[in-house]
């Protein structure tokens, strides 16, 4: 099958592009290198791909730029281009984030609806969608509260999907991911910048009291988590995605430090704006669905994430 996947050279839409190549579909990628982080990286996830003869990569701007019709002739797409990061959205950075996250969407969306295949889209969403969630594990019925301009966009995009799926009846499923990691994350996020330091010495800003949790869910569960949804022609709407072990920052820092041998070098900052206290997934709806159960444990996943930085650094 020929797939789009927008986003393609970032952490989560590169693995999910080389998983498809690996299981013999084509892969038409859309990347607009953005420089929230340096674009080496980027180009560095897409070696394998680009050396593969069923990928090819087009260089643009979803939010600007035309979409070209052959890249809309697919049989499903993965949108998971977008600006990330929770705590870099306030200010004069949320216009990247109303462009990269809704206009985007809309335009892409606008694209789809008009194409002969009109395909399947699963649309990578987040957790930050909830906000402080008044009850965890948290259900997709809960009422979306964002507590971050990065949460707005996200969810605003969720209901852009959903707009274009009453109107036109493209197919369309959010996955709404609980903080991911693995080979290849951002390093912005924090077991990229608390592995890096235990392998380089370097500091590391611990943000709040560190009693702050999260469902951190391993890129290969997320990777999975895609492609049953776009397999399954049933399932619509939004799934929750999570790795299924809430553990605390301060736990994390203690069990990279053990995993890697190496201590860490913690330096505190005032909690930062926009960051929920505790995130954790139901994952019931995805289980029943889309058959989604994570399968990587923490310790394993750190132990694959401490690999690839090594060969990184
Ligand atoms: C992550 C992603 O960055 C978002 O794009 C995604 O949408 C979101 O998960 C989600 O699940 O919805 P976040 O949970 O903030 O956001 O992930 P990390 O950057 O890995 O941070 C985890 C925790 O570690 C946060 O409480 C953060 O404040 C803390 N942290 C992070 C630090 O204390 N120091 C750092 O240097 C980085």
């Amino acid at each position: 099958m020929r797939f789009l996947v927008t986003g393609c050279a970032g952490f989560i839409g590169s693995n999910l592009s080389d998983s498809l190549l690996a299981a013999g579909h084509e892969v038409v990628g859309i990347d607009r290198f953005a420089e929230y982080y340096d674009p080496q990286l980027k180009r560095h996830n897409l070696a394998e791909a680009l050396q593969h003869p069923e990928f090819s990569l087009t260089e643009l701007d979803l939010s600007k730029d035309p979409i070209p019709t052959d890249l809309c002739e697919v049989d499903g797409v993965f949108h998971l281009a977008a600006q990330a990061g929770v705590r870099a959205s306030w200010g004069k950075e949320f216009a990247t984030y109303t462009d990269d996250n809704i206009l985007a969407t809309q335009r892409l969306l606008e694209a789809m609806v008009n194409s002969e295949t009109m395909p399947r889209i699963v649309y990578s969403s987040s957790s930050s969608i909830y906000g402080n969630a008044l009850s965890r594990p948290t259900l997709e019925s809960a009422l979306p509260a964002p507590v971050s301009p990065y949460g707005v966009t996200k969810l605003a995009a969720e209901h852009l999907c959903e707009s274009y799926a009453h109107n036109f009846g493209v197919e369309t499923v959010s996955l709404r991911y609980f903080t991911v990691y693995g080979p290849r994350q951002r390093p912005d996020m924090a077991f990229n910048r608390f592995i890096r330091s235990a392998l380089t010495g370097a500091t590391v800003y611990l943000y709040g009291d560190g009693e702050q949790s999260r469902d951190f869910t391993f890129i290969a569960d997320i990777v999975a988590a895609n492609i049953a949804a776009m397999n399954n022609h049933n399932a619509r709407g939004a799934y929750n995605i999570g790795g299924g072990s809430t553990i605390t920052v301060n736990e994390i820092l203690a069990l990279i430090s053990e995993v890697s041998g190496c201590p860490i070098d913690i330096h505190r900052e005032p909690r930062q704006l926009g960051d929920v206290l505790h995130t954790s997934a139901d994952t019931s709806r995805a289980q029943a669905d889309l058959g989604f159960a994570p399968t990587v444990t923490l310790a394993d996943g750190i132990a694959r994430e401490i690999d690839w930085m090594r060969s990184i650094i």
